[in-house]
């Protein structure tokens, strides 16, 4: 079963892979831009054994996507497959083997946009016939490319209900929204990330080999070379990223806030927990930091200190917010770091991200839906779930490509597309 020969549907499109785009939309003015490498539209994607989805194939035009369907019918899936591809893995787990359909043994996603073709396919591990091959294969047109060279292609600012907590929960839902946001502005952000996990998980064996007297004191430098060196290059770039970020989070809270923006503005604040002498560079503390503590490191069994304790403190004219924001001031301070995620990006080459918004207006008050609207329209692309359309602004309705999801015993459909134009007949 595909999108466009859903039940329902006019157009069919036979069994192929990937189907060529078929919007009911006209053409964007731009549309020559989407020819473009990376061009943040995705223009169709196909989906195999991938969450509750055995069999999708589906092409999108430009302009919002609205998704809606009934409480686990496949919504967030859909976008999840669609940060699949963008980042090489999932938005809310860390455990790709978990979007392998139950019961198959290969998942896979591929998609299209502008010139480039992107293809994620993800083995269940122990699965027969796939033991000893890698688990996670990444193509860009054909060539096998590991998931950092995926950042680039379709930068994509996703706002999901995990993120309600993103002022007062835990820190590492602050530094996953940082590592994000600075690993699709840059490559090399990227690749020192992964340098990073992978030499803190060696070093932080190895403390505890040491604490049990399986191993010397000596054999820590062996980590502390690649983790000080991409520690550094991860401090350097967060504290750039926070930079470019102060001006566009300001400006966004006085739009969608005017009122409290007036009394106090809105700042992120990086707080390290290796903090600079005067005139120290970052790397250079977090180095001395690292030695300082190695006493304790050893008897813990675990690296303390370095960017992978780090946090991000939201404060409101230099208070921290997590100690006194209601739930609106939180949602606020929220939508204004989504909003200037979506300046930062753009800012960065020209091109507006893709925006994937998971059932996050029920959370907004109607002022703050009405400015999230204004700017879905601006943007050349972007998802938005619902599980009642009519708990949607008239306004995006009116201008939205709409899709059903629908739960099956044989895996969730995904019917459309209706245009605005047929709805209206
Ligand atoms: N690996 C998997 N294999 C098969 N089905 C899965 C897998 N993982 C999740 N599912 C199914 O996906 C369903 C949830 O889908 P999803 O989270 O996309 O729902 P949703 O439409 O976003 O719902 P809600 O409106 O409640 O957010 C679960 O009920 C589960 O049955
Ligand atoms: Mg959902």
């Amino acid at each position: 079963m595909t999108a466009t020969d859903a039940p329902g549907s006019s157009e069919r499109t036979g069994g192929s892979a990937l189907v060529p785009a078929v919007t009911t939309r006209p053409p964007a003015p731009d549309a020559g831009a989407r020819a473009s490498p990376g061009s943040n539209l995705l223009d169709a994607l196909s989906i195999r054994d991938v969450r509750g989805y055995a069999v999708l194939d589906a092409a999108f035009g430009p302009g919002p996507q609205l998704v809606w369907g009934p409480n686990a019918a496949g919504k967030t899936n859909l976008l999840e497959a669609i940060v699949l591809l963008a980042w090489g893995h999932s938005h809310r787990t860390s455990t790709d083997a978990e979007l392998v359909r139950w019961g198959a043994d290969l998942g896979r996603v591929e998609g299209t946009a502008g010139r480039e073709t992107i293809e994620v396919a993800l083995l269940r591990p122990g699965a027969p016939a796939v033991a000893g091959a890698a688990r996670k294969r990444i193509r860009v047109n054909g060539v096998p490319r590991r998931a950092p060279a995926l950042l680039g292609l379709v930068r994509t600012v996703v706002f999901a209900p995990e993120e309600v907590l993103l002022v007062v929960g835990s820190p590492s839902l602050r530094r996953t929204a940082l590592d994000r946001l600075a690993a699709q502005r840059s490559t090399v952000y990227a690749r020192e990330l992964a340098t990073y996990a992978r030499a803190l998980q060696q070093r932080n064996s190895l403390l505890r080999a040491i604490r049990e007297e399986q191993a010397s004191r000596d054999q820590l430098r062996v980590w502390d070379t690649p983790l000080l060196e991409s520690g550094a290059a991860l401090l350097e770039e967060r504290f750039r990223l926070l930079d470019d970020v102060r001006g566009p989070l300001a400006r966004a809270h006085a739009e969608i806030a005017p009122d409290e923006a007036g009394a106090g503005q809105l700042t992120v604040r990086y707080q390290t927990n290796a903090p600079p002498l005067p005139g120290e560079p970052p790397g250079a503390a977090f180095a001395r930091r690292l030695s300082e503590t190695a006493d304790k490191e050893i008897w813990n069994g675990a690296t303390l200190v370095g960017p992978h304790r780090d946090d991000l403190v939201f404060e409101l004219g230099g208070r921290d917010l997590a100690g006194f924001a209601s739930r609106g001031q939180q949602r606020t301070a929220i939508l204004a770091f989504k909003l200037a995620e979506l300046d930062l990006l753009t800012d960065h080459d020209g091109r507006p991200p893709l925006l994937l918004l998971d059932d996050v207006f029920s959370e907004l008050d109607p002022e703050r839906r009405a400015h999230l609207v204004r700017r879905i329209a601006e943007l050349p692309q972007a998802f938005v779930t619902t599980t009642t359309l009519d708990d949607l602004d008239p306004a995006l309705r009116a201008v939205a490509t709409t899709w059903r999801v629908e739960p099956a015993e044989d895996g969730a459909r995904l019917v459309g597309p209706r245009s605005p134009a047929e709805r209206g007949r």
